[in-house]
């Protein structure tokens, strides 16, 4: 059958856009309410991943999203199965995390090596600690485990641990011939320290808590972590890290506060962590309006934030949750932000032609910011879900349930030194550096640390 065209127009309207006029509803004394806007939320976010589709590849986001950011995504999935029970996604997830092992299996796959960053890296590691954490089902034997992927991209950053400026610390990027190879920030550094908090914590391997020790310190001395707890940016090696980026971001505070936690779970509970995590929960205040709404402070009130930036507030989310799994005591506080935060963000999944789009301004409760994409639904996802915290058992170690294959070696052999030796790309491919214009422009424009608190 033909219509002609502008009858077919109307026809098609009428099919696939029945505009029912609503937004996502949740209501957080319900379990069975949560589980299923969390299901609504993944399965809208979802929409915008093709790499399970024939020809596409397993593991990619279509542009404009990074790598980094897919990682993150199939780490919001391992939580979002270890949250609903739901193992919707948990095929996809396997498949995407095992795709991008690379042939050193730590995440570093020739595809993505030429712009990759150590923090781009630890977001997938991330993925795959998660994963280990929460007995997210075992790869076939016959392909990397998750715990022995977080070992490798572990181990591959330690090596790069650099004294060569600043005192040391972890560049943001892997190779001198990218734009940030100078810069030393606090997310690189934020989720190398997460990461061996928790491997410390999974094997009882101390090696990985001094690790941890020794990273805390350097910011602590480099004072990308303040005496009032505020997480900066980062700082430059070319001025021996003499001067900071003042930006403050969501997910640096979220990476600290989660490492933080674990070692003071790790040191069973030690008075300096249990200072540390406490003093990093109030600064996080930072990001809360008085109603106890989440913000990205740095850019949500400007409409200035980037593709990235939209997806941060899911990571604070997810680990400000966690944190209460490692540190008990600070439940009450972070529920009393999340739980707002998650009223608010759920109000906000309100627009576009479904009428549950999620918006980034959760301030801005049930009137849609006209913004939609990946990360404002994996935030969206994230708080939600948290919320769920108190129904599910903690993280597992390898003397409690634990499952997962690790191997200690893993990321450290002459072929892992080798890969951070490439060449430079030919054409100036720098497609890698969004974050870092954003971040240097602004820097460059004057320190805006007054902005950030408008
Ligand atoms: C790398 O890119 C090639 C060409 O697009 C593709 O065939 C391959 O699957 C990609 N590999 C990964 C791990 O992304
Ligand atoms: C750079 O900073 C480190 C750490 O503060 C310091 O030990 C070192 O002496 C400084 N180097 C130079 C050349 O000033
Ligand atoms: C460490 O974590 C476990 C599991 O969540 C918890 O039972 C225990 O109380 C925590 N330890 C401390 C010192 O809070
Ligand atoms: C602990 O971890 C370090 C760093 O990866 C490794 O070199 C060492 O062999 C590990 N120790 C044990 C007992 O597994």
């Amino acid at each position: 059958m033909k219509f002609s065209k502008p009858l077919a127009i109307i026809v098609t309207t009428l099919i696939t856009k029945p505009r029912i006029v609503q937004s996502l509803d949740v209501d957080l004394n319900s379990h069975d309410s949560i589980k299923s806007a969390a299901s609504t939320i993944a399965y809208d976010m979802m929409l915008y991943y093709n790499g399970n589709q024939t020809g596409q590849i397993p593991g990619n986001l279509p542009p404009p999203y990074y790598w980094w950011e897919a990682g993150a995504m199939f780490g919001a999935l391992v939580d979002y199965w270890y949250y609903t029970g739901d193992p919707t996604y948990n095929m996809v997830t396997t498949q995407a995390l095992l795709f991008q092992v690379g042939p050193s299996e730590s995440y570093m796959p020739p595809n993505q090596t030429k712009t990759e960053g150590n923090d781009d890296q630890a977001f997938w590691g991330i993925a795959a600690m998660s994963a280990a954490e929460l007995n997210f089902p075992n790869p076939p034997a016959n392909q990397p485990q998750w715990l022995a992927l977080a070992q490798a991209v572990f181990n591959t950053q330690a090596a790069r641990w650099d004294t060569s400026s600043c005192g040391g610390g972890l560049r943001w990027q892997i190779y001198p011939f990218n734009n940030g190879y100078n810069y030393k920030n606090s997310i690189s550094n934020g989720c190398f320290f997460n990461l061996g908090a928790r491997l410390a914590k999974y094997t009882g391997n101390d090696t990985y808590a001094h690790w941890a020790d020794q990273t805390w310190d350097w910011m602590a001395s480099t004072k990308l972590i303040d005496t009032n707890y505020y997480i900066y940016d980062g700082s430059d090696s070319n001025i021996n890290c003499s001067n900071i980026n003042h930006l403050q971001w969501t997910y640096n505070a979220g990476a600290m506060l989660l490492g933080a936690a674990t070692m003071y779970n790790y040191t069973n509970g030690s008075t300096v962590w249990g200072q540390r995590v406490e003093s990093l929960l109030n600064a996080t205040a930072i990001f809360f309006t008085p109603e106890d709404i989440m913000v990205e402070v740095a850019c949500e009130n400007n409409g200035k934030c980037n593709t990235d930036q939209k997806s941060f507030k899911a990571y604070l989310s997810r680990w400000m949750a966690a944190t209460t799994k490692m540190a008990p005591f600070t439940y009450d506080a972070v529920m009393a932000r999340l739980r707002p935060s998650a009223q608010a963000a759920a109000e906000q999944c309100c627009g576009g032609d479904n009428g549950r789009t999620c918006g980034m301004r959760w301030t801005m409760n049930t009137t849609w910011d006209g913004s939609y994409g990946v990360g404002q639904e994996m935030a969206a996802l994230e708080v939600i879900q948290s919320n769920l915290i108190a129904q599910v058992r903690g993280p597992v170690t390898n003397s409690t349930g634990g499952t997962s294959q690790g191997n200690s070696a893993a990321g450290s052999g002459p072929n892992d030194r080798a890969q951070d030796k490439i060449e430079p790309p030919t054409h100036g491919d720098k497609v890698g550096a969004g974050v870092l214009t954003a971040v240097v422009l602004l820097w460059l424009i004057g320190t805006l640390s007054w902005m950030i608190v408008d």
